[in-house]
Parts: structure tokens; sequence; C-alpha cells
């Protein structure tokens, strides 16, 4: 059992040793690219052939992701990408980075994470080093993973070895990258944890170890479910701010942002979205409740968060009502509909959450985002418009994802009115612009 430890240690370390990657999405995309960069050679699964077929052709489809990073391998060989779970057999190394998405219900959904482990099972090797990199709740490494794995007959610690290392890339930041961003790593046993964590040693700078894999679980939980609860506590007292008058929240944060310690800034918006902070916390309440236990932060962010979007409806209409304008007789542009900056992910934006409160409720919706072409509002395909244009046909404005792309001196001077729900014109001073948290 040493020896054969004491070989994928030498191996991982003269960047022999062979990586598997199970989901080449927005996570295990980039940390093919990392292994790939230093040395390794990569074997990629994914069970959307269209993913392959792009890869192959040398396309890619992730933002920060360049064709460059991952086609010469593809092209020498040392890059294979498959939707057959068989090319796994021979990799020393799989990463899980399947989605982790709740229900409709809101609930986890970790079939994802179940299929994938069930197609280890079934090439699982002596040897092998699992690790989970995607979000879930605390445990599922330990009740859901490992009973498969061991029903194989096969023994963890000792045949294979299982760890979780929560992913935190952070997709369109250019200053912390996979390399740069610490990992940390939790495994069932010491061997787990110290074998993950020289793998990781090769391609990220800082690797923490944890005790156990619900630690890390439990850690990725927290860092999102902080941001969560910050910022519904930002987005309500916009909406007091709001109420009182005379208040510009974004002023307050700029200026208790000149505090050098304990204090660190959020910013109100339309709602969050994405593929972590809003589903994530709804993985450890939903857990939460098997012990009696009530998460009172977890449900109070995401009341206050998803009431955004309703929120920001009924502030345009108050604006259309001053301006004059009959809402239902309205035409209405919604300007970045991904759900943050400079990326293409649209997974529950909440500007399309906006569009699809307003849908019925004006004459027209338009949107454009210089990264989204198409999307699906309750059935009903939309298409980007041209920007000139659409802010000219718009009877207001509704900035709900500040892309650094856009000129928005060009945005302010072509509108008839503006709904920043971004503060993303917030060096204009203009009579016709309106903000999210300001009167
Ligand atoms: N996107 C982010 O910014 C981010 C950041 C940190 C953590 N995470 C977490 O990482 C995990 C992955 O997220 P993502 O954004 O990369 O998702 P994604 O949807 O972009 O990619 C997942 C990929 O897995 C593939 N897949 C699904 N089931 C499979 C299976 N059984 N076998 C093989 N391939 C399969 C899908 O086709 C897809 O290409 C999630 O748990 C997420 O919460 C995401």
């Amino acid at each position: 059992m040493e020896s054969i430890s004491l070989e994928i240690e030498e191996k991982i370390e003269n960047k022999q040793a062979k990586i598997g990657i199970i989901g080449l999405g927005y996570v295990g995309l980039p940390l093919a690219a990392s292994f790939l960069k230093v040395g390794f050679p990569v074997v990629g699964v994914d069970k959307d052939s269209t993913k392959i077929k792009m890869l192959r052709d040398g396309k890619s489809y992730i933002g920060d992701v360049k064709s460059e990073d991952f086609y010469p391998y593809i092209k020498n060989g040392k890059f294979i990408v498959s939707a057959d779970y068989n090319t796994l057999r021979e990799s020393d190394a799989i990463n899980i980075c399947v989605p982790t998405p709740f229900t409709k219900n809101k609930e986890p959904d970790i079939s994802y994470i179940l299929d994938a482990s069930k197609g280890i099972a079934k090439i699982l090797t002596k040897g092998h080093i699992i690790i989970l990199r995607s979000t879930t709740y605390p445990k599922t490494t330990e009740d859901v993973i490992l009973p498969i794995l061991e029903r194989t007959g096969k023994k963890v610690g000792k045949d294979f070895y299982l760890s979780m290392a929560p992913e935190r890339i952070d997709p369109g930041n250019k200053r912390f990258t996979t390399e740069t961003t610490p990992v940390v790593v939790g495994g069932i046993t010491k061997k787990c944890t110290k074998l993950a964590a020289l793998l990781y040693k090769q391609i990220i700078k800082d690797v923490h170890t944890v005790s156990s894999p619900a630690v890390a679980e439990m850690t990725k939980l927290l860092e999102n479910i902080f941001r969560s609860v910050n910022i519904a506590l930002v987005n309500e007292l916009a909406q007091l701010a709001e109420r009182m008058g005379g208040i510009d929240i974004w002023e307050v944060i700029r200026a208790a942002s000149t505090k050098p310690f304990g204090f660190m800034p959020f910013y109100p918006g339309p709602g969050i979205g994405g593929h972590c902070i809003l589903i994530d916390p709804y993985y450890l309440s939903w857990k939460a409740r098997e012990y009696d236990f009530h998460t009172s932060f977890i449900e109070l962010a995401a009341e206050v968060n998803e009431n955004m979007p309703y929120y920001v409806v009924n502030k345009l209409f108050e604006i259309l009502h001053k301006e004059g304008i009959v809402a239902i007789k309205s035409n209405i542009l919604i300007l970045g509909v991904s759900f943050k900056r400079n990326v293409a992910d649209i997974r529950n934006s909440p500007a399309i959450k906006v569009m699809e409160i307003l849908k019925d409720k004006v004459k027209g919706i338009y949107y454009n985002d210089p990264y989204v072409d198409e999307i699906n509002v309750k059935g009903d395909i939309y298409k980007s418009v041209e920007l000139k244009e659409g802010l000219k046909n718009a009877d207001c404005t509704v900035i709900t994802t500040d892309h650094s792309s856009y000129n928005y001196e060009f945005v302010v001077k072509n509108s008839k009115i503006i709904f920043d729900t971004r503060n993303a014109t917030f060096q204009i001073n203009a009579s016709n612009i309106y903000r999210l948290g300001a009167s």
C-alpha cells in the first residue's frame, strides 16, 4: 500500500500523473488548462457531446479559457476529451467538477454527483485519487460518494484516496485565477488529504489542509453565505435609503469603505444569480433541517435578495409614473442580462427575472448584452438588439448588469430615462438618471 502511494507521489511531483476531470464547464475546463500548462497529461470527460466537439475543434466556450490554452494539447495528444468514462481508467487523479443546481422547489439536486460517482465506481482502479470540487452540503463526500466507491469492494485510504477541495474560481476575475486562489483540501484519511494537497500544490500556490471533507464543504458554504448575507444587508439598506430620501446608499458605502479595518463593501443590485451565491446557501439550510436546525440568516438573506427583482420592477413603475409614462404602453430596454458583469453566464440571472416579471406588464421589452446573443424568457426567445437603436426606441433603459465595455456616457446620452440598478453611471450627472438606493 505504501509503495503505491509513494509511486503516485513521485508521478505527481514529476508531472507525469494523468489528471482526470469530470465536467468540463466553468470549473473543469480552467482546471484542465492549469494542469496542462505545467505539463500534466489530462483526460476530460463531459456528457455534453457539443462541448466535446467544440474542444476537439479548438473552440472554447468559457470566457477565461482561450483556444491556445488547450488546443495545442488536444493536437499533441496530451489533452484527451471524451464522453466516455472508460478514458478515465488510466488516470491517476480524478477531479469531479459537475453541476450542483437546485430543484424548482430549491432543494439540492446532487444527481450529477451521483452519476459521476457511479461512473467512477465502474473504472475505479487501485491507487486512484478522487477529489470532489463541486459545491455541496457538508458530508456529501463521506455519506454519498464514499459508499458508492466502497461498494466496489475497494477501501478508502488503502485502495483509493477520496478528498473534497471546493472550487473557488471567480469567472471574469483577472486578478485571482486558479493558480493564485488558495485551495482548501480535506480528505477522508490523512493520506487522502496529503495526496490531494500534493496534487494541487503543482498548480496552486497556497494549499490549506483541513481535518475532513465536511470541513472543506462547510468552508465553501460559509464563503458564499457570507456574500449572500452581506449583499442582502445592503439591498435592505438601499430600500431604506430610498424611503428616507436624501441618502444615496452608494455614497454611504463609499464613505464606509474608507474605514481601513472591520468593513468590507458589498453592493446592492437587482438580485443575485449565477451558479453559486443564490444556490449554495439552500444546500446548507436544507441539510440543517435534518438536525432540527433553522438557518435564519440564510433564509432572511434569501428573502431580501430574491425580492429584489420585484422591487426593481416596482421602482421602475414608480419612475414611469413620475415621468408621465403609462407602463402598459411603454418599451423597456434591459441593459446587461448575464448574472454579473463581464461574463456570458446567464444562469439564474436577476436581469432575466426582471424581464420575466415585466413581460406582460409593459408593451415591449428588449435587451442588449455584448456577451449574450439570445435568451429564453418564459418560453419566448429574445435576441440582443443593436445598442443605439435599442436605447432610442426605449421609454426607459434599465441597467441590470454593469459590463465594463459599455460607454455609459453614450448610454445616458441616447436614453430618454435611465434606471441604474448598479450605479454604473455614478460619474455622470444627468437629470434623466434614477438610481436604485437613491431617491
Ligand atoms: N461557475 C462558477 O463560477 C463556480 C465557482 C466555484 C464553484 N462552482 C461549483 O462547481 C461545480 C461546477 O460548476 P460549473 O459552473 O463548472 O458547471 P457547468 O455547468 O459550467 O459545468 C459542468 C459540466 O459538467 C458536465 N456534466 C454534468 N454531469 C456530468 C456527468 N455525470 N459526467 C460528465 N460530465 C457531466 C456538464 O455537461 C457541464 O459541462 C458546481 O458545484 C458549482 O457550484 C462553480
